[in-house]
């Protein structure tokens, strides 16, 4: 197998693109993928703060890394979601990272610093451990982004997760969640977001109430990030969440994976033929169902009701017995475990 651009040995044969690479022609392949995702969805801009939200597995050290060397001003951050050995490696990996190249990375832990962990949130809700850590970390990364005063939100989304994704909204026509689904989420304005946590005013804080968020490696699949960090020398965490086993998101990945084995470039179309001619349709669904916005009577987020929907988990999964991992049923919610506040 020869490398298609310098016909040296190649590494990594890419189907969908009818070539093979060698390393280098690889790493620069990685690099025009997210130097293009970056300028057609005007994703960043030179001069920008970026901030990268980082789990510590492939696809988001893969992202820092990359962006480092396209010259961005990055800082990371990092959450410890509490999910046992899981995140505990994966906070290892993160730090590991940003330590070996001098770098800053913030770093959040749910049970040092809100009293709580997914599992135990996930028994206590009686809900699917990933709703309450998507919106542990949604918010989480939003409140750091804008009290650091970052310009944009950088994430490790992937080909595969966007597509997977869309098939799901899709085969349940869940219509307001499809133009959401977009490379770039724009900024929005709002009721003034509470001054910074340690009192001073975020530069480009302002009336923001949610940061920019992209998604640069949306052109590259879950295999090629893997391969990325390989051959870049990055350790990264190889396990999969423990609590997302067996998970609606992974059985659309695995459908999709098998369309893409008999017809390369599948995944790739499906994606990219919504943005370009589907999308758009469903932006006005959109801007009707958002609501208006008002601060959080609690911590000054927005939200359509009086208390977040942060603050509320917070109160209900602070404060109990932590639970562990291995009584939350994965993908299902902690229908297992028993709590102070279910038992
Ligand atoms: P996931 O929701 O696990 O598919 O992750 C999607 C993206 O969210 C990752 O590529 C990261 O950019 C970000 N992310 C996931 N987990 C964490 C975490 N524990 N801390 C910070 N960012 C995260
Ligand atoms: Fe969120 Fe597994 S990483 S539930
Ligand atoms: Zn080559
Ligand atoms: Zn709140």
């Amino acid at each position: 197998m020869k490398c298609t651009v310098c016909r040296g040995p190649a590494v990594i044969d890419l189907r969908r693109h009818n070539a093979n690479f060698c390393a280098d022609h690889f790493l620069r392949f990685c690099r025009d993928q997210v130097v293009r995702a970056i300028d057609e969805h005007s994703m960043i801009e030179p001069g920008e703060r970026v901030l990268v939200a980082v789990s510590g597995g492939k696809d988001s050290l893969a992202l820092w890394d990359l962006l480092l060397g396209l010259g961005y001003d990055t800082e990371g951050m990092t959450i410890g979601l509490g999910i046992g050995d899981y995140s505990a490696a994966s906070t290892e990996a993160a730090v590991a990272f940003a330590e070996r190249r001098d770098l800053t990375l913030h770093r959040v832990d749910l049970r040092r610093d809100h009293d709580y962990d997914i599992p135990t949130a996930s028994a206590v809700t009686r809900r699917a451990p990933c709703s309450s850590c998507g919106l542990s970390k949604r918010h989480l990364i939003d409140k750091a982004a804008l009290d650091g005063g970052y310009d944009v939100v950088a994430t490790g989304h992937n080909l595969d997760d966007e597509a997977a994704v869309l098939l799901g909204n899709v085969l349940h026509w869940h219509t307001e969640y499809l133009s959401r689904q977009r490379p770039v989420l724009a900024e929005r304005a709002g009721p003034r977001h509470d001054a910074r946590s340690d009192g001073r005013s975020g530069r480009g804080s302002g009336s923001r109430v949610f940061p920019r968020k992209v998604k640069p490696l949306v052109r590259l699949a879950e295999r090629e990030t893997a391969a990325y960090c390989v051959l870049r020398g990055i350790d990264y965490i190889v396990e999969e969440c423990p609590m997302a086993e067996g998970n609606r998101h992974l059985r659309y990945k695995e459908a999709l994976n098998v369309v893409e084995a008999a017809s390369p470039g599948a995944k790739h179309a499906f994606y990219f033929g919504f943005l370009a001619r589907a999308a758009a349709r469903f932006a006005p669904e959109v801007d009707g169902a958002e609501g208006e916005l008002r601060p959080c009577a609690r911590c000054g987020s927005p939200t359509t009701g009086e208390v977040c929907a942060f603050c509320r988990l917070v109160d209900q999964a602070a404060g109990q017995d932590p639970v562990p991992v291995e009584l939350v049923r994965p993908g299902r919610g902690g229908r297992r475990a028993r709590t102070k506040a279910g038992s």
